[in-house]
């Protein structure tokens, strides 16, 4: 099936209503989208649903997260969220005491940064930090911070704030020749940057839908490298995670001899988030229609323009000068503060508020303005933002 970025656009009517760059904090849901999602609910609510189709939406949502990222289906488990998957290859690998985990705590989410130190503390792990530098986190000072007691070094393959890149391939190359697991949180890159998680090198993968995937809250899935997923046992263990005998969810089988599932399967836990799942499905179907090169291309490029024009009209576009780190996201202000979600510098409050009460959403975070750009989008919408911006 062929499709247009137009005839997508389409489907999304959050994107005519408003100006909408804020899919860094979640993406809009599309007709298609809502449609599957009812017509769920409306199965559950007259027939109390059925049970084999809603294990075939699983199936075919775990087939398209894998062909989403190239991997195989036995490589993806379901989660609740970027924080869910990261605390489960977290506590399954079998740690020693002096360990140590890499990790760029001033950049990170605090999702990717939690689950680390809980394990510090119950697993006598050491946390060894990555200072970072202008908003980004320089390549060679992570590969500097691994000695021989690394064991994970984790990131994100974009920052929540500034929405910066970081070069996942060559970290992945130097982190497999170390023998040191590469963690990944896509919470921002996933469903908008084209991913491969085998040029990438990563061992493990956590992400959640409601941003780039544009499905829902609550759910989200967590890859791991089938090499890897068998050496590990999880900390949450259920009966979707175990081989059974029959085949059948409930049957347990031999519990004293039971065989943990192939690869990630083992993490999942229980019974699934059907919903979400049927909304994943639906939006993945789309986006593997129109493909993530060109989300990639289309997204980033819109970002470019939003950064250069206002780059031209004198507003501090954070990190302008480096093109290599640019994404689908754009930070504009004059620091990276420590501030979740405000700013004290009044010039920017002044233009949020302009931009807000003239119908665009977006969002503050770390002190700046964060616009976000996703397939829905398109010209028209960078071109609201400089008009505003131009009169402001
Ligand atoms: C980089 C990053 N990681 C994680 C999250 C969220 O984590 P969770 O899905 O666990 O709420 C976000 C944003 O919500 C994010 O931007």
């Amino acid at each position: 099936m062929t499709i247009s970025l137009e005839t997508l656009r389409a489907q999304y009517p959050g994107a005519r209503k408003w100006t909408y760059l804020d899919v860094a904090a979640r993406g809009l849901i599309s007709h298609p989208v809502k449609e599957a999602i009812d017509g769920f609910l409306e199965q559950r609510m007259f027939d109390g649903g059925d049970k084999a189709w809603m294990f075939e939406r699983i199936d075919s949502a775990r087939r398209l997260v894998a062909d989403l990222i190239h991997a195989s289906a036995d490589e993806i488990a379901f989660t609740r969220n970027v924080s869910d998957g990261l605390n489960a290859i977290a506590h399954a690998i079998p740690w020693k005491v002096g360990d140590n985990v890499v990790i760029c705590e001033a950049l990170e989410h605090p999702a990717n940064i939690f689950p680390w130190y809980s394990l510090a503390g119950m697993k006598g792990i050491g946390i060894k930090p990555v200072e970072q530098e202008n908003g980004a986190i320089p390549l060679e000072r992570v590969i500097g911070a691994i000695d021989n007691k690394t064991r994970v070094v984790t990131l994100s393959s974009i920052s929540f704030s500034p929405g910066f890149r970081f070069p996942v391939a060559e970290l992945g190359r130097y982190c497999r020749k170390r023998g040191v697991l590469l963690v990944v949180d896509a919470a921002q890159s996933i469903g908008i940057l084209d991913t491969d998680v085998r040029e990438l090198g990563v061992d493990a993968l956590a992400a959640s839908t409601q941003k780039g995937l544009m499905a829902l809250y609550g759910a989200g899935f967590l890859y791991v490298r089938r090499e890897v997923a068998d050496q590990l046992t999880p900390a949450y263990l259920s009966r979707m995670g175990v081989k059974t005998s029959s085949g059948h969810e409930a049957s347990s089988g031999d519990v004293h001899d039971y065989k943990l599932a192939d690869g990630a399967k083992r993490f999942d836990v229980g019974n699934f988030n059907y919903v979400g799942a049927i909304a994943l499905e639906r939006s993945l179907e789309d986006i593997l229609a129109i493909g993530t090169r060109t989300i990639e291309r289309h997204s980033c490029a819109l970002a470019g323009k939003l950064a250069g024009g206002l780059a031209e009209r004198g507003f501090p576009v954070f990190g302008s000068h480096r093109r290599d780190l640019r994404s689908h996201i754009v930070s504009v202000g004059r620091e990276l503060s420590d501030e979740h979600d405000a700013t004290q510098d009044r010039d920017m409050i002044r233009f949020y508020q302009h931009l807000t009460a003239n119908g665009v959403r977006l969002t503050i975070r770390r002190g700046m303005l964060r616009f976000s750009f996703h397939l829905y989008n398109d010209d028209t919408d960078v071109e609201k933002v400089l008009e505003l911006a131009r009169g402001f």
